[in-house]
């Protein structure tokens, strides 16, 4: 059985990739600090899997707690998530993410490299592109300077793995997510974040549910059909997936090149108007909302073309975002006892 690491597999896109990964067939061993995820979310997976991870509470940052954690524990791959990736926080505090994000990426590829481990999966983010010329966006679509220091931490993550690449044996892939949304259909696990929701949904749901008065819609007057900014929603089970099918590439060394980028997304744009519309028919639940000024850096609009995740990978999305959004709220009730 392949042994692989999902680091910051408490949180949100790596327990969802853990049980993924478990129900392939996969022993699963998951690092995580803890900064912006729960304990109890372990239980969530075994509650779907019937397997219990194994765990070990480590800050990427202490590279002696990383050197020590491979000396023990012998792994065949990494799916590597820990990350701070909050914009507003990055802007205010970048030392903190330029160490949160690059120290324990450099720190983990040399154990890569000392230790032999040639396969890696970085989560990356479709903010690497800023404002594109043209959409759908391809892989192809060049880099932009980015926006904030995270968006930088990204980028710059890219340009480590390619050169590491070039110097070893590491193999590696990078998915550039869109916006991953909505929560496992068990609702055993799901979005959580530690206190105010930056991201879309997770502030529809507290909204919905009475955390909080009102969602603020951040701008009506951009240049599109509805006004408000366009994001290609794709839900975190099929975004989860993705990560064992590029793992698995690895494995099978079916990699054209030793650096890879996919896009993960859906191919379809949705307005924000659109998904508190959508999330509203179909919870039937009525969301308290109002129109605000713009937020600072977003961009107007993003949506992936998935074309190249589709041929080269052999998957594309199976979930719709009235699915997601339908999960969402049902975790969101549960974790709430508002059932
Ligand atoms: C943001 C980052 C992205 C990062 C991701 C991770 C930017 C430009 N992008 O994505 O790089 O990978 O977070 O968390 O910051 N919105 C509202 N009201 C709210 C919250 C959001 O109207 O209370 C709108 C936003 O203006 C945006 C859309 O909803 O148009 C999605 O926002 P969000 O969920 O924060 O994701 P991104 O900004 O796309």
């Amino acid at each position: 059985m392949r042994k692989v690491l999902v680091t910051g597999g408490l949180g949100y896109i790596g327990s969802h990739t853990a049980v993924e990964l478990q129900e392939a067939g996969f022993e699963v061993l998951i690092i995580d600090d803890l900064s912006n995820a729960e304990l109890n979310v372990l239980d969530g997976i075994v509650a779907i899997t019937g397997t219990r991870p194994h765990f070990e509470k480590i800050d990427l940052r202490v590279k002696n707690d990383v050197e020590d954690f491979f000396r023990r524990n012998k792994v065949d791959g990494i799916i590597h998530f820990a990350a701070s990736k909050a914009v507003g926080e990055s802007v205010e505090n970048p030392l903190l993410y330029y160490e949160n994000n690059l120290h324990t990426l450099n720190y983990l590829l040399q154990q890569c490299v000392k230790h032999n481990i040639d396969n890696f999966i970085f989560s990356s983010s479709c903010t690497v592109y800023g404002q594109p010329d043209e959409l759908p966006i391809t892989e192809d679509a060049p880099v932009q300077p980015a926006m904030s220091p995270y968006g930088n931490t990204k980028q710059i993550s890219e340009e480590i793995l390619v050169d590491v690449c070039h110097a070893s044996n590491l193999q590696a892939i990078s998915l550039r997510y869109f916006n991953p949304i909505g929560a496992h259909d068990s609702t055993e696990i799901g979005e959580l974040p530690k206190g105010t929701p930056q991201n879309l949904v997770p502030f529809i749901t507290q909204t919905a549910v009475g955390l909080r008065d009102e969602l603020s819609v951040f701008g009506d007057d951009y240049p599109t059909p509805d006004g408000s900014c366009i994001r290609d929603y794709i839900h975190v089970v099929d975004l989860a997936e993705a990560h064992v099918i590029a793992l698995q590439r690895l494995f099978d060394k079916k990699n054209e090149q030793d650096y890879e980028v996919f896009n993960l997304g859906t191919g379809r744009g949705s307005s924000v108007l659109e998904v508190v519309n959508a999330f509203e028919k179909v919870n039937s639940v009525k969301l308290n909302y109002k129109i605000v000024d713009r937020r600072p850096g977003d961009v107007i609009s993003v949506y992936a073309d998935t074309s190249k995740a589709a041929e080269v990978l052999g998957w594309k999305t199976k979930k719709t975002m009235e699915e997601a959004l339908e999960s969402a709220w049902r975790w969101e009730k549960k974790v709430r006892n508002k059932q």
